[in-house]
């Protein structure tokens, strides 16, 4: 029997239908919406992309919404002038760097510039260290949107055998914290981990954040494990696509009438294996939106004194998390 499907849209619009009158009671109450100030800095057509699904979101729970796109040429100190500009205008309560930055740029410093606060990406070492160490704080969007995904389906964590593949710092190092904190026995494996398959086979929850397409291959993956599958992998080749699809001709017919398709870290036959599974695209991806819109709301009910807003992706993991904490209804856009 195929896996269920575990819809990151359905959930979205769940977390959407909840946050959203937390932000019309936030503009109510203050006379201000809550804000998010995205910076962009170069030409990149992916992170213009994904910028811009940010700024829609903002747009369709009522957020106000500010767009920096400084010059490729841009440099350390330009960014970091920009950032302490946002730090103090009171209006903006998240601050999103797009990440990759230019080469040229000192991405660390220009992460840790940014004030904990409004650090709704959650990438900063004092949210970091809170997560460490189970206190609230903001969580990186990306994990934080996998455990709503587990939670909101009521997979077991509890106790579970879960494997993270991939250790970044923006997933697979938190995602793993996150399990942990809800008291699932963790491992994280990576590039260099001896016999790989080994560890997956164990595994009751398996998530797969290492960017290579189809890696995870069916007969790793013991039968009914829940499978999350972070990756969103463009596959343009012909021979690559015809193996990876040859079970969905559906797809493969679709993938040579625009010469690309999405393919996860996690091969699509495993969708025969699993018991459950994120399918991609259309599982984490947009949660990772998601939970930035939960993050921004909550970081400006903190910002304002709201006792009720609770970190997000809280890493009491263990209970659903009712994500954000108010909504609004519209926005403004800016700065170009
Ligand atoms: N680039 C790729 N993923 C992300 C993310 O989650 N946040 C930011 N800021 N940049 C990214």
């Amino acid at each position: 029997m195929p896996a269920r499907i575990l819809d990151g849209c359905k959930i979205r619009d769940e977390i959407f239908a909840e946050i959203r009158p937390q932000a019309v009671e936030l503009h109510l109450r203050e006379h201000i919406r809550p804000g998010l100030a995205a910076v962009l800095v170069g030409d990149d057509p992916a992170s213009h992309l994904y910028v811009n699904s940010k700024i829609a979101a903002c747009h369709h729970l009522g957020l106000s919404s500010w767009l920096h796109t400084p010059p490729a040429t841009s440099t350390t100190d330009d960014l970091l002038k920009l950032v302490n500009e946002l730090n103090r205008d009171y209006r903006v309560d998240g601050i999103l760097i797009q990440l990759p930055l230019p080469k040229q740029i000192d991405t660390k410093r220009i992460l840790e510039a940014v004030d904990p606060a409004k650090d709704v990406d959650g990438f900063h070492p004092i949210n970091l260290g809170k997560l460490v160490s189970g206190r609230p704080g903001l969580v990186a969007c990306t994990p934080a949107g996998c455990m709503e995904i587990l939670q909101r389906y009521h997979i077991p964590i509890e106790g579970a055998n879960a494997v993270v593949l991939g250790r970044s710092d923006i997933v697979g190092k938190p995602m793993a914290l996150l399990l942990l904190h809800a008291n699932a026995t963790v491992t994280i494996c990576h590039s260099k981990t001896h016999d790989l398959p080994s560890f997956v086979k164990r595994a009751d929850i398996v998530v797969a954040a290492m960017g290579k397409a189809g890696h995870v291959a069916p007969d790793w993956i013991k039968p009914g494990a829940a499978v999350i599958d972070v990756g969103t992998n463009r596959v343009t080749d012909d021979a690559a696509a015809a193996r990876l699809l040859k079970n969905f001709p559906e797809r493969l017919e679709k993938f040579r009438a625009k010469g690309s398709v999405l393919i996860g870290d996690v091969h699509p036959d495993a969708v025969n294996v699993a018991g459950a599974i994120t399918p991609v695209p259309g599982g984490v991806g947009p949660m990772t939106i998601t939970m930035l819109m939960s993050n921004t709301i909550k970081a400006a009910k903190l910002r304002r004194g709201d006792s009720s807003a609770s970190p997000s992706g809280e890493h009491s993991a263990n209970q659903p998390s009712t994500p954000g904490a108010s909504s609004a209804t519209s926005s403004a856009s800016g700065a170009r």
